[in-house]
């Protein structure tokens, strides 16, 4: 029997297979250089379930046998890489810049957030973390978050809330001590405390495909680079309905709407930009 390590790179008519059926579940473009490396992550996806051919994978995952494969294939594609602490600044932005007008507008209001694109859960936690940490100064309020995640598999995992190493190597000690607890049998290991987990709940979606809010923020980060300019615009567009007026979008710190014609007020602050819903 050959291995599936000798199985050749995808022909140009299999790659456009899966590129499509990847368009068609979630929105996802993968241009054509990507041939190689999108035959690398499958030919280990044969291997480890001990499939033959392409076709065969295709095919697998078509029959729907198997519900979590389609979640393994988009992990294939898309990665997943997040951690807690990434990218302070933007949550200095919300702390300082954006929610004391968030408030002044709403006075007295519950504070929806939207995490989009949340992976593992990382983002979402940590959102509810430096918003608690936050009313030391703007006093208390109350908030929800709504997470979601294409990935049913991370989403799980999010949910369950247990995190080690690399995950939470840059939470400062004190934040460490206050909203997480050690796993008793496995040093090392931190689950989110339960005050902190109530405040996030999860949805296994597709962004393209679901209309929720109204939101008075939006995270989005690290998620857009997966997306065509015209799906990228579609989102966006989403975004801004799903925003209430006065209602901020925050994106990746490499990412920008600057090419993109959207009614959005470009806001530079402080701690870095903001996309602005402005009132009418
Ligand atoms: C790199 S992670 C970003 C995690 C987090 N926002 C951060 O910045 O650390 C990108 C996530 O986008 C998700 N994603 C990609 N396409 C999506 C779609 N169409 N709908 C929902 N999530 C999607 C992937 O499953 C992946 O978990």
């Amino acid at each position: 029997m050959i291995s599936v390590y000798d199985i050749p790179d995808l022909s140009p008519d299999e790659f456009a297979r899966f590129a499509e059926l990847i368009h068609q579940k979630a929105s996802i473009t993968l241009k054509e250089h990507k041939i190689v490396l999108l035959s690398n992550r499958l030919r280990r996806r044969l291997h480890e379930l001990q499939l033959s051919d392409y076709e065969s994978y295709y095919r697998y995952l078509q029959s729907g046998q198997d519900p979590e494969e389609m979640s393994r294939f988009f992990e294939v594609i898309t990665t997943n890489e997040t951690y807690f602490w990434r990218t302070t600044q933007n949550f200095e932005l919300l702390k300082q810049d954006l929610m004391p007008a968030i408030l002044a507008d709403h006075p007295g209001r519950e504070i929806h957030f939207w995490s989009a694109g949340c992976s593992s859960g990382e983002e979402p936690y940590n959102l509810a973390m430096e918003l608690v940490e936050g009313m030391k100064q703007l006093g208390p309020f109350p908030f929800t978050i709504r997470a979601s995640d294409l990935s049913e598999r991370m989403v799980q995992f999010a949910r369950e809330g247990r995190y080690q190493g690399r995950k939470i190597d840059r939470v400062p000690p004190a934040i460490l001590r206050r909203y997480f607890r050690e796993d008793e049998d496995n040093a090392g290991h931190y689950y989110v405390r339960a005050d902190v987990k109530q405040r996030v709940a999860f949805h296994a979606e597709n962004l393209f495909e679901t209309r929720v809010g109204p939101f008075h923020c939006i995270f989005c980060r690290n998620v857009m680079i997966y997306f065509s300019r015209q799906d990228q615009l579609k989102l966006v567009s989403r975004f801004y309905e799903a925003l209430l007026p006065g209602g901020y979008l925050v994106i990746g710190h490499s990412e920008s709407l600057h090419m993109f014609d959207t009614p959005f007020e470009t806001r530079q602050f402080a701690n870095g930009v903001a996309y602005h819903k402005k009132r009418v």
